[in-house]
């Protein structure tokens, strides 16, 4: 079941309770953020703001689509009390089935049309997020569609972007992200702007999709199909050939310029910090598309729980398993938690005197994201953080257990890497080893874990739930 944009997105989100229409005026300066940030922390329904301050009837704002597992499992049509370890399980069997997208050519993203001297960003209530931010972000839930000319490959990506002024944005375009790759290796040495639509508010799957880490080659738009099981729309853009989805609420439709830089940021970021402001790229807007009364979808990430986490912490648990695979490498199970913003992954195994889990190790460091491993042996339920930090303070011996790599590819936003290593965006990789050592005889040395499930007979179990009831509890 797919839902073609976020209008039917939100109307089931009301049915289960999981978005509160908030009818009061709201403040576009850090009001509409605080509010996003304080729902993100409680984990509560995501915030619909229905009257902005400054703006028309009808431009509205839709926070945090993605910042509960249960939102996650809404979007991709499946009961929002799924777990954590099913809902991972379905996106992975969808994306084995990717499905080509429909071009269309009526759309209505195309309900309005903005060109040359008409063009103006602040027509849309783009939000003050945090306070020290570097100006107002007018996307943080966004995907931009752009195209690798060599390979005639299309990329989406989900990367912030801040106005200027009227007519300008900015953002990041770093080399480790594919847009940036395209840009500073195919477009900047001759000389040409790079041609990309920047679309808001489609639907919750293409922009959780542009916001995964899928492989250069592979074709976001058909993953988009494959999780929510329905070819997307596209339709073309007025000013290039990119494609953009239809239903989408607003398209600015720009060039990024192969000479200039500005300042970007300071931008509170999915590490739960803020950033500083850096040198960034020049966004030359040349037309905005958008539907009737445009509702406007931001994140607000900071300290976790927020969407950055969350559905990347499935993403990259997906990914990992797949570079596991890649290297023949046997695992039980993965979960990157939410709670870390994907700076830790759990990987349960099977260990034997066959088993390397510095083998394991190497093809962790592959995937550039995760920069912290913890395996654990398969009796350790990897979705459950009471047993894997139990797993950890009691089994990860602190000289034999810890591995680290350096001069690793890493995400430069991890706080605590040198300047040096932000710059290279390589630095340490770190591995837990939390398994017992395999020349411990089982009877002897492996201590037996006190749990109810093994710590006593099954007739006293079952005689226990059973009776769970009876004895007062619920
Ligand atoms: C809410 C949100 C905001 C993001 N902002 C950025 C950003 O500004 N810059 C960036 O490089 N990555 C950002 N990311 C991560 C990228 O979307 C992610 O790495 C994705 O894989 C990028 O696509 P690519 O692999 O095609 O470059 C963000 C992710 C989320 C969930």
């Amino acid at each position: 079941m797919a839902f073609k944009d976020n209008r039917d997105f939100i109307a089931a989100l009301e049915k289960t309770g999981d978005v509160v229409r908030i009818k009061n005026e709201v403040d576009w300066n850090l009001e509409a953020g605080g509010i996003v940030r304080r729902a993100n922390e409680l984990m509560a329904p995501a915030p619909f703001f229905e009257k902005i301050k400054d703006y028309p009837a009808g431009y509205r704002i839709f926070g945090a689509p993605l910042a509960t597992h249960r939102r996650m499992a809404i979007a991709m049509g499946l009961e929002p009390d799924i777990s954590v370890r099913d809902l991972q399980l379905e996106y992975e069997r969808r994306i084995q089935r990717p499905i080509k997208p429909m071009i269309v050519t009526k759309a209505p993203c195309k309900e309005n049309i903005l060109l040359g001297d008409d063009v103006d960003l602040y027509r849309f209530p783009a939000p003050m997020i945090h306070d020290g931010d570097g100006g107002r972000y007018l996307c943080t839930w966004n995907l931009d569609v752009c195209q690798d000319p060599d390979i005639e490959w299309t990329n989406w990506g989900l990367y912030r972007r801040m106005i200027l002024n009227q007519r300008y944005l900015t953002g990041q375009c770093d080399s480790y992200s594919d847009q940036g790759r395209i840009f500073h290796e195919k477009y900047v040495p001759q000389h040409k702007n790079l041609p990309v639509a920047v679309v808001i508010g489609a639907d919750p799957i293409c922009i959780m999709v542009a916001g995964s880490s899928f492989r250069i080659g592979e074709s976001e738009v058909d993953y988009a199909g494959a999780l929510s099981q329905a070819p997307v729309e596209l339709v073309k853009c007025e000013t290039s050939s990119l494609l953009v989805p239809a239903h989408a609420e607003i398209v600015i439709e720009a060039e990024i310029v192969h000479d200039v830089r500005v300042d970007e940021g300071p931008f509170g970021e999915f590490t739960g910090y803020r950033t500083p402001r850096m040198l960034e790229v020049l966004f030359d807007v040349k037309a905005i598309t958008y539907r009737n009364d445009p509702i406007l979808t931001m994140s607000c990430m900071g300290m976790p729980v927020d969407d950055a986490g969350l559905f990347r912490g499935i993403d990259s648990a997906v990914q990992v398993k797949r570079f596991l695979k890649q290297f023949a490498i046997s695992f039980t199970d993965v979960s990157v938690p939410a709670e870390a913003s994907q700076h830790l992954a759990i990987i349960g195994i099977k260990k034997n005197y066959n088993y390397s889990v510095s083998r394991l190790f190497n093809a962790i460091c592959l995937y550039g994201r995760v920069p912290t491993t913890i395996v654990v042996d398969e009796d350790v339920d990897v979705f459950n953080m009471n047993e894997v930090i139990h797993a950890l303070v009691t089994k990860c011996h602190p000289v034999n257990g810890i591995l680290v790599r350096e001069g690793e590819r890493v995400i430069p936003l991890t706080p605590y890497l040198t300047s040096k290593e932000k710059l290279a965006s390589t630095g340490p990789k770190l591995l837990f080893d939390c398994t017992w050592p395999l020349d411990w005889p089982k009877e002897t040395r492996v201590p037996p874990r006190m749990s109810f499930a093994e710590a006593y007979p099954e007739e006293i179990k079952q005689k226990i739930l059973k009776n769970w009831k009876t004895y007062g509890y619920k």
